[in-house]
């Protein structure tokens, strides 16, 4: 768009005008901002999520040596298996609180390397599995205040069928949580149980090839209830009560795209305005075949993203080409709708040392025209081992990356201990005049229920303010575990005076479509949105 065709020279000021965007125009940073938290958080998070406090837990993995900051009140770990240091003072999970960017340290006894997880209805964090002594784990965080003092629980009665390194969990629409694939276990398996036994799963089979390129599958709950997998090239609909595949697709051309090859992938979000009837999902990035085996190659990363209509009779892949190659890349849902792609690197894949040109300007893709944005560069290389997640206030947090087995701080890549936050385009202060701020909304809601939300704005709005819900993902290895957006049917905003307006909405009608647990309430008006307030979902 904008584009001047070299026969048809333009007056100089429309040229001027189309050369400039109307944020450069208005002197506006065009292309979203960074900003340093924390010069240093004390470890390198391999794994982030963010609870219903608006807190964020950090958590790496245990037999690392020692961490950049030591465990509080004289604690140490004392672990006679641990590769490293059998007497461990320092922490390797940390909580993080947005509010001042401090941390406070936790304690987590066995290793949590390449582990998974997803947040219960209730908010508790359920993390499964790792490496060594962590591998058949079940650990719990309680989350709490930011003057509170919760902690990892390590589960002594419940541990996972199989062991788990690399598996994905997703939350389920009864409120349990399903746990798919890892390192050499092609089986499923939920937690709790509930008296279910474990479940072989070909399909995890059949992707496994020579570099394991099936790990860390993209799970994505669907409406329907059954589960969309993808692994490797591959993707299937499965039924997981009945173990049946109930739909396969083509294999999405290119790279393979999970572990080690690393790609992304979300689900585009499910909206009202359709009646929640089409699924799309989007895979982008990952790394050329064989790059694992061979890693002193660094091939360029895939420069492709995929995108599918699941619920089509006939799906077939869209491919777009993407402004820049990108494996261990994250792929996050902005409250706008917009995809954001960052971090990782152009060259190579996962493992230590395995990249080469960090990638590091984000891009922004938006599902309505299908177009790629590129965002403004951070300085700092986030590789292998790097994580991404939305803020309540809509900033993007990006924490971690460490291609070493220890804590190097120095070199082209070192540990990386800095927090930033990434502030997409809507947060620039120049939209604030149609920002919506949610003033009142209900803190629990139940299904396909009626409520009301306020909100404050200060010009009129001048048609549907969208309310998106957020879950809040386990983010790991290039891939948000049970992230998804729901925009929910509502009505034309009614003024309610002095600025205010109240829009009222239905809950999602089913638990297939948003499964129980807290999400993130986003308004958003003329594409911009406001912060978020929590809400609960609970039948
Ligand atoms: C951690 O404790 C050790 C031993 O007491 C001390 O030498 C070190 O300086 C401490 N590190 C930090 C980051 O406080
Ligand atoms: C590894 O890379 C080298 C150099 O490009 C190439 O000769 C070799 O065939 C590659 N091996 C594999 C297994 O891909
Ligand atoms: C949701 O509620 C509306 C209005 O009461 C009703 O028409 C609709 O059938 C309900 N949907 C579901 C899935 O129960």
């Amino acid at each position: 768009m904008g584009r001047l065709s070299a026969c048809t020279p333009a007056p100089p000021i429309l040229a001027l005008l189309l050369a400039l965007s109307l944020a450069e125009i208005l002197g506006v940073a065009a292309q979203g901002s960074w900003e340093l938290l924390l010069e240093n958080a004390g470890i390198a998070s391999m794994h982030t999520a963010l609870t219903h406090y608006g807190n964020v837990v950090l958590l790496d993995r245990t037999d690392i040596g020692p961490s950049q900051i030591n465990l509080t009140g004289g604690v140490c770990r004392d672990d006679p298996n641990d590769l490293t240091l059998k007497v461990d003072c320092t922490a390797h999970s940390v909580v993080f609180d947005p509010a001042d960017n401090s941390v406070r340290t936790l304690f987590i006894q066995t290793d949590t390397w390449c582990s998974s997880g997803q947040f219960m209805a209730d908010g508790t964090l359920v993390q499964t599995g790792g490496d060594f002594d962590g591998l058949s784990k079940v650990r719990t965080f309680s989350p709490c205040s930011s003057s509170g003092s919760c902690d990892w629980v390590e589960s002594t009665s419940e541990t996972l069928q199989d062991g788990r390194w690399y598996a994905s969990n997703q939350l389920l629409p009864d409120g349990t949580q399903i746990v798919v694939g890892g390192r050499g276990v092609a089986t499923y398996e939920f937690i709790p149980a509930n008296g279910a036994a474990k479940v072989y799963l070909p399909f995890l089979s059949a992707t496994n090839d020579a570099q394991t390129d099936n790990l860390y599958p993209f799970v994505h709950l669907l409406p329907d209830g059954n589960l969309y997998i993808f692994a490797n090239r591959d993707s299937i609909v499965l039924n997981y009560k009945s173990n049946t595949v109930v739909k396969t697709f083509p294999t999405i051309p290119g790279e393979p795209r999970n572990y080690p090859s690393a790609g992304s992938s979300v689900m585009l979000p499910l909206t009202a305005s359709d009646g929640y009837s089409k699924v799309e999902v989007l895979v982008c990035g990952g790394a050329q075949y064989g790059c694992f085996l061979n890693s002193s190659t660094f091939p360029t990363a895939s420069e492709t993203c995929g995108r599918i209509a699941v619920t089509d009779e006939n799906p077939s892949w869209d491919m777009q080409t993407m402004p820049s190659p990108r494996a261990m890349g994250d792929m996050l849902l902005l409250p706008t709708g917009h995809v954001l792609i960052i971090n990782g690197a152009e060259n190579g894949c996962q493992g230590w040392n395995n990249q080469k040109n960090a990638n590091l300007k984000p891009v922004i893709y938006s599902p309505a025209a299908a177009t790629f944005a590129t965002q403004s560069a951070t300085t700092i290389a986030r590789v292998y081992h790097s994580t991404a997640i939305l803020l309540p206030d809509g900033r993007v947090l990006v924490a971690g990356s460490n291609p070493h087995q220890f804590y190097e701080l120095t070199g082209e890549f070192p540990t990386e201990l800095r927090i930033e936050a990434f502030s997409p385009d809507y947060l620039n202060t120049a939209n604030d005049g149609v920002r919506p701020m949610i003033v009142d909304a209900p803190g629990e809601v139940g299904y396909n229920q009626s409520f009301t939300v306020t909100i404050a704005v200060t010009n009129k709005p001048s048609g549907e303010v969208m309310l998106a819900m957020l879950s809040s993902p386990f983010t790991t290895h290039s891939f948000s575990q049970g992230l998804r957006l729901v925009n929910v049917e509502v009505g034309m905003p009614t003024d309610a005076g002095n600025g205010e307006y109240t829009i009222v909405a239905r809950s999602p009608p089913s638990s297939t479509l948003a499964p129980p647990s807290y999400y993130m309430l986003f308004a958003v008006n003329e594409g911009i949105s406001g912060p978020a307030v929590w809400m609960k979902i609970s039948y």
